[in-house]
């Protein structure tokens, strides 16, 4: 049987997920421009949670549905979206006045490392901020403890092991910015 090259673009594009066809077909200053928002209508809320279960739950085989907790209602959700796909979901909750917590913290794998997810949890920051909380902590699975750190977040101590194999490392960062902190003595 003769084997017929992929020649065009649509053939090309047949191989790869919806956000990778979308970053394929965007320009750098494009891609520099994507902000996060709110979801609002119901497709983007199906799209933001399942891109959470997508990289978060579906790789140790846990059901739809397992990406949700109980304070879903009462947290502020942000997602980054490009052509109606979504690249980048996290969420922030208060679990005191003082403290907010980020959790559900993913960006496709086609988009890692382009700046997304520092655009997410910049955001999700700047709303704790604003909500005046004197903390933020999370519990960062092993491979993101780096990309937490760069973001300024100190090791507070180890956290839960989930699914019997994901460990996670307790931190924890001041929103104040380091200026502020400075001028106010
Ligand atoms: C962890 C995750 C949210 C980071 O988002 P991202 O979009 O890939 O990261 P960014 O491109 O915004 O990276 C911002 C900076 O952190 C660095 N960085 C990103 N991931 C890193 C890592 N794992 N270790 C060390 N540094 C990292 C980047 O190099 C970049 O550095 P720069 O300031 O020099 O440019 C994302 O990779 C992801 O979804 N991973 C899988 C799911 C997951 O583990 N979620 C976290 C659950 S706690």
């Amino acid at each position: 049987m003769e084997l017929t090259r992929p020649d065009t673009q649509a053939a090309r594009f047949a191989f790869l997920s919806p956000a990778a066809v979308v970053i394929a077909g965007m320009s750098r200053d494009q891609r520099n421009e994507l902000s996060a928002k709110e979801p609002a209508t119901g497709v983007e809320w199906d799209s933001y949670f399942d891109l959470r279960w997508r990289i978060l739950r579906k790789p140790w085989n846990q059901p739809h549905g397992s990406e949700r907790d109980s304070l879903e209602d009462k947290s502020f959700h942000l997602m980054i979206q490009a052509a109606a796909v979504t690249l980048a979901v996290g969420r922030l909750h208060l679990n005191s006045p003082e403290e907010a917590q980020v959790r559900y913290m993913a960006v496709d794998p086609a988009h890692q490392g382009s700046g997304l997810g520092r655009k997410i949890l910049q955001a999700l920051e700047n709303r704790a901020r604003s909500q005046g909380v004197k903390r933020i902590v999370l519990n960062s699975r092993a491979n993101a403890v780096g990309f937490y750190a760069r973001q300024g977040y100190e090791t507070i101590g180890p956290g839960e092991t989930l699914f019997g194999e994901i460990q996670h490392t307790k931190m924890c960062k001041d929103p104040t910015p380091p200026s502020v902190d400075k001028k106010s003595g």
